[in-house]
């Protein structure tokens, strides 16, 4: 590869996805690699957010909830969100957090496998994912059980669901989604997919592949902002038979009936529990316009190119700073994330943070940076790289403030 600085710019005159930065606001003299955590603002986002404040809310006020579209938020925004899924319109809704919907999801699959009586997850997933089936196991008087993520014959006729996330948060490894979905249904288990890393990445196929659920967050790649609402995916085919514990009003066939007895709405409404958080709604709304127009195969492209340049950049001036590649070398297996261990991590991650290089820190020792395939340019990448370098060659991460933990790594 030629690992120049001209020849990423001559990669990004030629990227066909170049033009979708502009629909971001992104600081000057930041190079951002973290919209795997906390994807940038979409311009649009603000004076969608405004507007819903100060008509929608400020003027508008209870009226707005049939006048505005309020009340059917979570439902609109799953139908955009289910076009970079692979789903159909009225498979996916938003609502509450990854974490609330996996709790809802897995409980559904139980109740679907009643004769079985296990969750089986794999170990080094995100832990939300793994302390939920820990907690819906607790409840249900099954068991959680987790084992390595190539083991994955585990799956078996005890088995009453698998939940794995699809591209590893830590890694960015991709899962065989085809094969374990395959796998787990000739066991006649469920499959539950957290997509948390993989929408608006590259490009998925739930209906396809035959999934039975998935769940994934608004806040990273989708941009929706800080606490952004999380999505479900329930195949249509289980429409009629799922349920779930979480049985709040929103969900109930006519909440306005104000019924004594809970009676679950149809298809996806019945995932709704309490009142959505309609301004955060309306910010993941107005950020997922960010993909109209937008190619999912090439977007897909980019990010193993930007990824690959990144990793050849690492082989060359990286690793003889004592960095090792955590993620998988090869592009194929390799989602938006590219992870190098470092005993120094922490202090390192918060030195480039100071120099304008944003990324994030996984412990024990993971310095991680994520490559937005719609904001971030192959000149950004070479820039990062050389930024890495150079703060490595000057030990410029070796001070008692940059070895400091703050809360959020
Ligand atoms: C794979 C994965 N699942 C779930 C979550 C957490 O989602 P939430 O905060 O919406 O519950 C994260 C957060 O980083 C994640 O990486």
């Amino acid at each position: 590869m030629n690992l120049t600085r001209q020849h990423a710019l001559e990669l990004d005159a030629r990227d066909p996805l170049a033009h979708a930065r502009d629909r971001f606001a992104i600081p000057d003299g930041v190079i951002y690699l973290d919209g795997n955590s906390l994807g940038c603002l979409p311009k649009n986002v603000a004076q969608r957010v405004a507007a819903a404040v100060e008509d929608e809310w400020g003027m508008g006020l209870i009226r707005s909830w049939n006048t505005a579209g309020w009340y059917t938020a979570p439902q609109r925004v799953g139908a955009k969100i289910a076009k970079l899924i692979g789903a159909a319109a009225d498979e996916v809704i938003v609502t509450d957090s990854t974490s609330v919907g996996l709790f809802k999801i897995l409980a559904a699959a139980l109740r679907m496998r009643p004769d079985r009586k296990t969750i089986l997850g794999i170990t080094g997933d995100f832990p939300t994912d793994a302390y939920i089936a820990s907690g819906v196991a607790k409840l249900t008087g099954t068991t959680f059980k987790r084992v390595g993520d190539r083991d994955l014959g585990a799956i078996d006729a005890t088995t009453a669901v698998v939940s794995l996330t699809h591209v590893n948060y830590k890694t960015g490894f991709i899962h065989d989604m085809r094969a374990i979905t395959e796998a787990a249904h000739a066991a006649g288990a469920l499959i539950v997919w957290d997509l948390s890393h993989s929408a608006g990445v590259l490009p998925l196929e739930l209906a396809k592949l035959n999934a039975d659920f998935a769940v994934g967050c608004g806040y990273k790649y989708l941009n929706g902002g800080p606490g952004a609402p999380a999505y479900v995916f329930v195949a249509k085919r289980h429409h009629d038979t799922f349920d779930h514990p979480l049985t709040g009003w929103l969900g109930h066939i006519d909440p306005f009936a104000f019924a004594d007895d809970y009676k679950h709405a149809k298809g996806m409404d019945k995932l709704l529990t309490g009142t959505p958080p309609i301004l955060s709604l309306t910010a993941l709304d107005a950020a997922l316009d960010a993909f109209d127009g937008i190619d999912l195969h090439q977007l897909r492209t980019k990010v193993e190119g930007l990824t690959s340049l990144f990793v050849a950049l690492a082989d060359e001036r990286l690793m003889r700073h004592g960095f090792t590649l955590a993620s998988p070398r090869d592009a194929h297996q390799r989602g938006a994330v590219v992870s190098l261990a470092h005993a120094e991590g922490y202090a390192i991650m918060q030195a480039l943070i100071a120099h304008g290089l944003i990324g994030d820190f996984r412990a024990p020792d993971i310095v991680r940076f994520g490559f937005s395939p719609l904001t971030t340019r192959f000149a950004d990448v070479f820039d990062a790289a050389c930024i890495i370098d150079e703060l490595m060659t000057g030990r410029a991460w070796d001070t008692p403030e940059f070895k400091s933990r703050k809360a959020v790594t």
